[in-house]
């Protein structure tokens, strides 16, 4: 019989790649996204799309009775760092309530021993980092509403776990992204105007901060670290990263490598520019309305114990990732 699975936010980047994971394995595929049903999502066919507000308990808990999913991937989210800072109340609700309320409707409904959950988690968790690279043992400082609530997620999936047996599992996820990443957030924000400054359609890059140090990986390879967790005999928590960290400014240096032109810096803080080294025009410059209050900066995780445990290693590079958003955004724009 084929396995059934339900995956909220299935119409974000990692909806999309781990719906098509799953197909290829022969799931079932439900998704809850927001919306109307006239909306467009690749894959549709193949998916029973459920339009709901996931704040909306009672419906939550009518997808979940009909449905009776052998897995549950949370991944909705308000995913924004600095977006969180600007609407916390809704954000907590989201990202912290969300959980909760499917831990909840397993248990009511019974489907404890049926049912495993996922949990998006973040490395954001780590915030102000007390170890680097950060490992599953590192304790947790988050410096963010987004964080913030995510760590309510994270505990109550443990909580649950402990508590009623569960089977609920924390992806602990570093940044992870992909040429369906959407534009506010920073590597497709960059790779996108690379190319149309290279095309003549844009003049400049504004960004926030140059310093901060993440680590990236790809989309792809983080969703097949999801489905792994939920294959396992014992439910567990584990970092999903690359091991590796870069700035924002190398992202800058290699998006712009991309497209031949090489960046030149001049200037301390908000006066800093980037510039093309070719012909001094100014292509970078810095916007303090892309700054957050406070932040994480230097985020880079051990993912030891998902290569140990679940077989999992990213295969995807930083520049290979940077080269294949840039690739795609040149066929695009
Ligand atoms: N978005 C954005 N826009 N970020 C900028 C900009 C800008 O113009 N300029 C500099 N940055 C810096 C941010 O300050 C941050 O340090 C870094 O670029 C990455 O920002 P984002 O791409 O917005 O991602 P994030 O690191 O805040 O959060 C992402 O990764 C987390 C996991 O580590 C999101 O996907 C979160 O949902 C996820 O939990």
């Amino acid at each position: 019989m084929a396995k059934i699975a339900l995956i909220t936010g299935i119409n974000g980047q990692d909806g999309k790649y781990l719906s098509e994971l799953l197909i290829k394995k022969g799931y079932i595929v439900h998704g809850i996204r927001r919306g109307s049903p006239q909306a467009d999502i690749k894959n549709e066919k193949e998916i029973y799309v459920h339009y709901s507000d996931l704040t909306d308990y009672a419906e939550l808990f009518k997808i979940i009775q009909e449905v009776k999913p052998d897995e549950i991937y949370n991944l909705a989210a308000q995913s924004n760092v600095k977006v969180s800072f600007e609407k916390p109340e809704y954000t907590t609700l989201t990202n912290a309530l969300v959980p909760l309320k499917i831990l909840e409707i397993i248990q009511t409904l019974g489907l404890e021993r049926k049912t495993r959950f996922f949990q998006a988690s973040t490395g954001e968790l780590f915030g102000n980092s007390q170890e680097v690279p950060q490992r599953e043992s590192t304790p947790f400082y988050p410096k963010s509403p987004y964080a913030v609530s995510k760590l309510y997620a994270h505990w109550i999936c443990v909580n649950y776990r402990e508590a009623y047996n569960i089977f609920a599992c924390n992806g602990i996820l570093f940044n992870h992204e992909s040429p369906i990443r959407p534009e506010n957030f920073v590597t497709r924000k960059i790779t996108k105007a690379t190319v149309r400054i290279k095309k003549g359609l844009q003049d400049k890059l504004y960004l926030g901060n140059l310093n901060a140090k993440r680590d990236w990986g790809f989309a792809g390879d983080y969703v097949k670290a999801m489905w792994l967790m939920l294959q396992q005999d014992k439910p567990d928590d584990y970092i999903i990263a690359t091991g590796e960290a870069h700035s924002v400014r190398e992202l800058v240096e290699f998006a712009f490598r991309e497209v031949n032109i090489e960046i030149k810096w001049e200037g301390k803080g908000l006066n800093e520019v980037g510039k093309d080294a070719s012909n001094g025009r100014t292509l970078v410059e810095i916007d303090p309305a892309f700054y957050r209050p406070v932040e994480a900066n230097l985020l880079v995780g051990d993912p030891s114990k998902a290569r140990d445990i679940l077989g999992w290693k990213p295969s995807i590079s930083f520049e290979e990732l940077v080269r294949m958003m840039t690739k795609n955004d040149m066929n695009l724009v």
